[in-house]
């Protein structure tokens, strides 16, 4: 079957008794036993739940991979597999340079006061990810495809091939593309982690995350970090992840279709400096990402001319809101600089771009002529 196929029947038939369509929420807490020594093979939600265990299995079958656990958030994912990737005793974790800010934060505060050392690198440059790989000691490399905001494309199998040389474990952050655009197995991760806050449950309602990985033994010590430290998605929220997983396909096609009459309008607009999107085939990252993925995706980033024209366009936007997330149905956009990045250091949001002129839209599925109206009437 096709992946679009996998994707709409997400979760089916997963209860035969009943022959239930959508499946069954099973919200409880605990599992009664039948008698001593025997178990239907659920004892207490934390460590497994049956709507849960649908939707890991379904994100299985539609990412690749042996073993998926479904977490509270996408940050509860990442911290679960930082512990799993640390197992291994050694203490540099190399990430992109330009990740979700909560990743850095999440690094900074609550990692490197353990002892762990981040090192942050621009994934896009491979010979820059050898340089410290070879400098040694690192347990992982994490990258964002496309990182956030600035879209700079990394080539995932160097990285993978590179990381794997020197015994360091490939995560790659996937939650811009999502498996439907982009299989991180097919170019070597390790670990595939995604917020699917964003667009695999992509209606902007549900706080949830998920790690999948690739061998099952990976998989067992990543699902008994999750028993022990808790940060489990509950049975409503799996399901509303599974409703999400059903209509992925459809939402990214319209969504990348939009943002690239976005971007070409917005590249052609007078008080636009430049336009970070690497569906135009301008974008340094084009070439790079055609080859590994199946499109674009629908997150783009742009620099306005002046300062004083953020906080009007935020103002003044009607079909986008202001809101910071990503990946629904319905089009946002955000100030990275104060916003989604507030975490990163203000000498390396200026490095990088990441500016007090510098706006990130995530394109969602509504009519493309008024996405560009209201971008129009916000930039006047
Ligand atoms: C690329 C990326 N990874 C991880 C996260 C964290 O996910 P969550 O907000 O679901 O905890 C985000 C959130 O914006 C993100 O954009």
């Amino acid at each position: 079957m096709q992946l679009e196929t996998w994707l709409a029947q997400a979760g089916g038939r997963s209860d035969p008794r009943t022959g239930s369509l959508s499946t069954p929420i099973h919200q409880t807490a605990t599992f009664s036993h039948p008698r001593l020594g025997e178990s239907t093979g659920y004892d207490y939600s934390r460590t497994a739940n049956p709507t849960r265990s649908t939707l890991e299995k379904a994100l299985v079958e539609v990412g690749g991979g042996a073993r998926a656990c479904a977490f509270a958030s996408g940050m509860a994912a990442l911290d679960a597999v930082m512990r799993l990737v640390l197992e291994s005793g050694r203490k540099r974790v190399l990430c992109t340079e330009d990740p979700y800010g909560g990743t850095i934060r999440l690094l900074e505060r609550f990692f490197r006061p353990l002892g762990i050392v981040p090192v942050y690198v621009d994934t896009s440059d491979t010979r820059a990810v050898l340089r410290e790989l070879d400098a040694g000691g690192a347990a992982a490399v994490v990258a964002e495809i496309p990182t956030n905001p600035l879209m700079r494309v990394a080539d995932v199998a160097a990285l993978a091939d590179a990381a794997h040389a020197s015994g360091a474990t490939m995560v790659v952050d996937n939650t811009f593309l999502t498996p439907y655009l982009f299989r991180p197995f097919e170019h070597g991760a390790d670990i595939a982690v995604y917020s699917a806050t964003k667009y695999l449950c992509g209606h902007n309602d549900v706080i949830a995350g998920a790690a999948v990985c690739l061998t099952e033994e990976m998989g067992a010590r990543l699902a008994a970090i999750q028993n022990a430290t808790g940060g489990v998605l509950g049975p409503l929220d799996s399901w509303l992840f599974l409703r999400g997983l059903k209509t992925l396909a459809i939402r990214m096609d319209r969504q990348q279709t939009n943002a690239l009459a976005v971007a070409e309008f917005l590249a052609g607009h007078p008080r636009v400096a430049k336009v970070h999107y690497p569906g135009l085939t301008g974008d340094p990252g084009h070439e790079r990402l055609r080859r590994q993925a199946r499109g674009f995706g629908g997150m783009l980033s742009f620099e306005v001319d002046d300062p004083d024209l953020v906080p009007r366009v935020l103002a003044t936007a009607r079909v986008f809101s202001f809101a910071e997330s990503l990946g629904g149905v319905e089009s946002l956009v955000t100030f990275p600089a104060v916003q989604t990045h507030a975490d990163v250091a203000e000498a390396v949001k200026n490095r990088l771009g990441i500016n007090n002129r510098l706006l990130r839209l995530s394109i969602g599925i509504e009519n493309v002529a008024d996405l560009i109206a209201d971008l129009d009437d916000a930039l006047r």
